[in-house]
């Protein structure tokens, strides 16, 4: 279908020897496809998706992930009953919500740009997409695991606000919860507890895992998963130092820096800061995953970049090698086309066993 062009055999010449960027492991590619053919070229080592992370003491399970879905719908867990996990966090929105700060508690209107309410967060809301790999959470690092986060978007008014133990309470007084718990946390009684509320909700987001993006069936040995232009920005994506932060294959990593955001006005952020009270660590955020970007702007941790593209080039402006528009055009296609997998998309229950309404998401315009 594709031959090899120029550009990308210079960019392969250009690149060797310089390992060790990014992915560390070089397991060799073909693998997945079982693909006798060329593996097809990176600039980096191939390496898949890994396996979700789990803790020891709560292995995922599926009546697990069934309960954490429910729960993750539920307004119940919010003070005014109409707030969930999924308002700021939503299939529709790349398990984000479209809005530079998300608007919990008080709020009116679906998910996505036109929701209006008192509360703001202070920060842009993150996806969850392969957050099982992800540690520590947060814009700043503050949680440890997922299990630990569930508490902090619980007990803070402006987005859940509630006590969890009367969560807990309101749980165990439902019939069709506490039947759920206890086909999750069999040899738990009571199986409604805080701690299983913690460990299903973290076992569902355990489940959401994006690994079948174009770039994933490209490294997999299928070289036409992705166009010239998007092969063309790949290689651009590491020559430009991109993929040093960005790291395939999640193309993220658990590190911290000041990438120059403006801060969103009156509001004070230290970041990491925050955390370490280190001084280099002052305005620095985590690198957050470039995988479905396309589809949880706005951007940063501000949420103040609408577009994609204007997040490229504001990114590219910082690197040390110079782009051309066209190149930025082509890192764009690379991270749009290429990095795009939403296919285990959880399915929004319909009814939740609390029965109050399960929030809204606003339409969005297919792409
Ligand atoms: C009102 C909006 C809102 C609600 C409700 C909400 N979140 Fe969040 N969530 C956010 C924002 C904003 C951030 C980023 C905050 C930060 O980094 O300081 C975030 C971050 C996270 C992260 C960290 C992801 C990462 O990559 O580090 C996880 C996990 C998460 N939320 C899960 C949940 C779960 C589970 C619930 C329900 C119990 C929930 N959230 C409810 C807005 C919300
Ligand atoms: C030194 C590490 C580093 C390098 C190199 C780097 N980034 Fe980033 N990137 C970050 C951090 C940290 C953030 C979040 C900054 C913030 O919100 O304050 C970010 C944010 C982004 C975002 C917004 C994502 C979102 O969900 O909000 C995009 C898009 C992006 N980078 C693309 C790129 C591209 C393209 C390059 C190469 C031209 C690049 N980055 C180079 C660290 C890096």
């Amino acid at each position: 279908m594709r031959a090899p062009s120029a550009f990308v055999l210079l960019g392969l010449a250009a690149l060797a020897g310089c390992g060790g960027e990014g992915a560390g492991s070089a397991s060799g590619s073909g693998g997945a496809g079982g693909s006798t053919s060329e593996a097809p070229p990176l600039p980096w080592a191939a390496e898949k998706v890994p396996a979700a992370r789990e803790p020891a003491d709560n292995p995922t399970t599926q009546p697990k992930v069934d309960l954490g879905r429910l729960l993750f719908y539920d307004p119940i867990l919010s003070s005014d009953r109409a707030v969930a996990c999924a308002t700021c966090h939503s299939e529709e929105w790349g398990m984000s919500d479209g809005l530079p700060l998300s608007i919990g508690t008080l709020g009116v209107g679906p998910t996505g740009p036109g929701r209006t309410g008192p509360n703001l967060t202070r920060r842009n809301s993150l996806t969850l997409w392969n957050v099982a790999n992800r540690s520590p959470l947060f814009w700043d690092g503050r949680a440890a695991t997922l299990e630990d986060q569930v508490l902090a978007p619980l007990k803070e008014p402006k987005e859940l606000g509630r006590d969890p133990d009367e969560v807990a309470k309101d749980l165990g007084a439902i019939p069709g919860y506490v039947t759920l718990f206890q086909a999750a946390f069999p040899k738990d009684s009571p199986a409604v507890t805080v701690t299983n509320m913690q460990r299903a909700l973290a076992a569902f987001e355990r489940s959401l895992i994006s690994d079948r993006a174009p770039y994933d069936h490209y490294v997999a040995g299928d070289s036409g998963a992705l166009s010239d232009d998007a092969v063309k920005g790949m290689f651009l994506f590491a020559e430009a130092g991109c993929a040093g932060c960005h790291a395939p294959p999640l193309f993220e990593s658990m590190r911290f820096f000041d990438r120059g955001v403006a801060p969103v006005p009156g509001v004070a952020d230290d970041g990491r800061g925050e955390v370490t009270h280190e001084r280099l660590d002052q305005g620095a955020f985590r690198v957050p995953t470039l995988r479905n970007v396309r589809e949880s702007g706005p951007y940063f941790h501000t949420g103040a970049v609408a577009s994609l593209e204007d997040a490229v080039k504001q990114e590219a402006a910082r690197s040390p090698k110079p782009l051309s528009d066209d190149d930025i055009t082509a890192i764009v296609t690379f991270l749009d086309k290429g990095l795009i997998d939403p296919s285990r998309s959880p399915d929004r229950p319909a009814q939740v066993p609390s029965g109050l309404p399960v929030p809204l998401d606003g339409f969005r315009i297919p792409r």
